[in-house]
């Protein structure tokens, strides 16, 4: 099978899912009988691309990676704006990672709808397109028999929902626990071992897992969505981020860690959803969990999530060491997982 892909966002993600697909492009072949050939690429600044006949990835990053722009690689007449890329660029699929609007979801959500209108299958690691509409984009993919995933958007290349997609069938997720967002749980692990607050939020940011503007991560937003992206694709619920009970970090002192660690314990920030009769409600907020909990050990930037289930009684999946690539591999499998059809079973 052949696939000609659109790229949205051309970041650290997708720049490391561009490198995955020229490393892994033997193994797709000889494995999958898949070839993949990128016909189109946009960006917020560093302009956009579309060649037909596909465009030169090395190429295309080399120029980005030396802060030119990608307009020279383009074919045809003038290109505008991303969403008349969606529109104009033959492609079979998307592979959306632009930035996450963790209030509003957009513009991805308006990107991916329109992709898949236009007959594309569409592989996301934004979670806003996932908290905001998923029931929408969902039925609008199932109604054209196109693939809509998102592996990445929680936990990044860990196979997490695809595990309570094809894993977990015929049972009910009465509660799903997780530490979900890598910025807080490093800070919280800092603090533990004496550092204050100010000072593990710069080493977060000089090893690149915080952003320069911490707020959506401190204050709970980012947990918030990943938690609302479990609990509406694998509990059936029908959340937005707005909805969940949410307590950030910025309270917790070196003081409150090391008081809970003499007490055999570790403060967590917590994303929970919980089955309550025909609602599921959920949460975010710091809590002193017992070491012998699986998620009180998962300290710095790893991550890890917990279902309880009525058949499993407990399933916990750790990650450890995560980075851009990990991310764009969860893309890549996405990716393979459509041109096989799975998309079908969904
Ligand atoms: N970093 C991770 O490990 C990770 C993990 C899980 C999920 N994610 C998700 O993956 C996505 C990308 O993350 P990232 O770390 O790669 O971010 P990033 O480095 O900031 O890259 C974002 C990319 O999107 C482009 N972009 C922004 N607005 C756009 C628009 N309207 N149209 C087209 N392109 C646009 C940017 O263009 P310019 O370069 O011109 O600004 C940039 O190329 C985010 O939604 C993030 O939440 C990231």
């Amino acid at each position: 099978m052949h696939m000609r892909a659109v790229m949205l966002g051309f970041g650290h993600v997708g720049r490391a899912l561009a490198r995955l697909l020229l490393r892994k492009a033997e193994v797709l072949r000889t494995d999958y009988d898949l070839t993949v050939t990128v016909t189109g690429l946009a960006t917020h600044s560093h302009g956009l691309a579309i060649n037909p006949e596909g465009l030169d990835l090395a190429g295309a990053l080399a120029l980005v990676e030396r802060g030119e722009r990608l307009d020279a690689l383009h074919v045809g007449s003038p290109v505008t704006d991303t969403l008349s890329l969606i529109e104009r660029c033959p492609a079979d699929l998307v592979l959306e990672a632009t930035w996450l609007n963790p209030h509003t979801g957009q513009p991805a959500t308006d990107y991916v709808r329109a992709a898949l209108q236009a007959g594309r299958h569409v592989v996301t690691a934004n979670k806003g397109p996932v908290a905001f509409a998923y029931r929408e984009l969902q039925a609008l993919a199932a109604e054209r028999g196109l693939g809509f995933f998102f592996e990445s958007t929680v936990m990044d290349g860990a196979p997490v929902l695809s595990v309570g997609r094809e894993g977990l069938l015929a049972t009910t997720i009465q509660r799903i626990r997780g530490i979900l967002n890598s910025t807080t749980n490093f800070i919280l692990t800092r603090l533990e071992e004496g550092t204050p607050f100010a000072e593990a939020l710069a080493e977060a940011q000089a090893i690149g897992v915080a952003e320069a503007d911490p707020t959506t991560d401190l204050e709970g937003w980012d947990a918030a969505v990943k938690i609302v992206v479990l609990a509406n694709v694998l509990m059936g619920a029908d959340l937005r981020p707005a909805d969940v009970e949410r307590t950030g970090i910025t309270g917790v002192t070196v003081a409150d860690a090391q008081q809970a660690i003499q007490a055999g314990e570790r403060i967590k920030l917590l994303c929970e959803a919980v089955r309550d009769g025909a609602q599921v409600r959920a949460s975010v907020r710091p809590v002193r969990l017992p070491f012998a909990d699986p998620l009180c050990q998962v300290s710095r930037t790893s991550s890890a999530v917990t279902f309880q289930t009525d058949t499993l009684h407990e399933l916990t999946i750790v990650e450890g060491d995560t980075d851009p690539t990990t991310t764009a591999y969860g893309m890549l499998v996405d990716l393979i997982n459509i041109a096989r059809g799975r998309h079908r079973l969904a």
